[in-house]
């Protein structure tokens, strides 16, 4: 099976050299987890290390400050930006009835995700995208009580982004302690992979731990592994590592 390079410091090894290409992997956690630290990372990695075109949907966050925040790790966006190895869709502000200085963006008028998804196709298309990511499918603003309808919603999403050929990161949010991998409890049956990111909040050193969950079609680890946000990015230890050589 061909496999997708994350970009992420140390994860590959545990996956079998990768996300299985063309399909979509949950990424999950608390707030804070590194989430969006995360998937910018497969994104701009992709770009910068690998020649594979990106396209970032955003819906919690804003462009200009998401491209603000990861210069703090040497990320420069607007230059791969400009040279259509990424492109950024700003659902950000279209969700408030605010009109986006962003290129690509949702009109004004009436958010909706049909909508969102189409601008999403085009895009991916424009640049020939490989990868994808959305943060997150809770902005994606499903008001559904019914938790079928949030299933197909989300079904229809991963499809979409599956017919388009790409690789892609769903971001989701969960609560510590609660026994779901995703807000709704039903995106992780829909993916084929679960990263759950934890943030234990305590101490000075590995308070920050990943978990493969669920990747299917691949040997994954099963350990819970110490993850750094360091100068240049997120780093995935093994858990026998010395924590402090690297
Ligand atoms: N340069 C940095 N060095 C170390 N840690 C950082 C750095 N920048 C951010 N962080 C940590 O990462 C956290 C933010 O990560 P990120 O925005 O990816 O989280 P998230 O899971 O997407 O959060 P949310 O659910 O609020 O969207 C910060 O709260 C901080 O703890
Ligand atoms: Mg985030």
């Amino acid at each position: 099976m061909e496999r997708i390079k994350t970009g992420i410091f140390g994860l590959d090894e545990l996956t079998e050299g990768g996300f299985p290409a063309g399909r979509s992997v949950l990424v999950s956690g608390a707030c804070g987890t590194g989430k969006t630290i995360f998937s910018m990372q497969y994104i701009y990695k992709g770009a910068k290390d690998y020649n594979e075109p990106g396209v970032y949907v955003t819906l919690d966050e804003r462009p200009d400050l998401i491209r603000e925040d990861v210069m703090r790790f040497g990320w420069d966006l607007k230059k791969l930006e400009d040279k259509n190895l990424i492109n950024i869709v700003d659902g950000s502000i279209a969700k408030l009835g605010m009109p986006s200085e962003e290129e690509f963006s949702l009109p004004v008028t009436g958010y909706d995700v049909d909508k969102l998804l189409l601008e999403i196709m085009r895009v991916i298309k424009r640049i020939d995208a490989k990868r994808a990511v959305i943060d997150s499918i809770p902005a994606l603003g499903f008001n559904f009580e019914n938790s079928n309808e949030v299933r197909k919603a989300i079904l229809k999403v991963s499809y979409m982004l599956m017919r388009c050929g790409v690789t892609s990161i769903l971001v989701s949010e969960i609560q510590e302690g609660v026994n779901k991998f995703g807000k709704y409890g039903v995106e992780e049956y829909v993916v084929d992979g679960v990263i759950v990111l934890h943030y234990m909040g305590v101490g000075t050193q590995s308070n920050r731990t990943l978990h493969i969950r669920k990747m299917r079609a691949t040997k994954h680890s099963e350990d819970l592994h110490p993850m750094e946000i360091m100068n240049q990015g997120i780093k995935i230890h093994k858990i026998e590592e010395e924590y402090n050589e690297v």
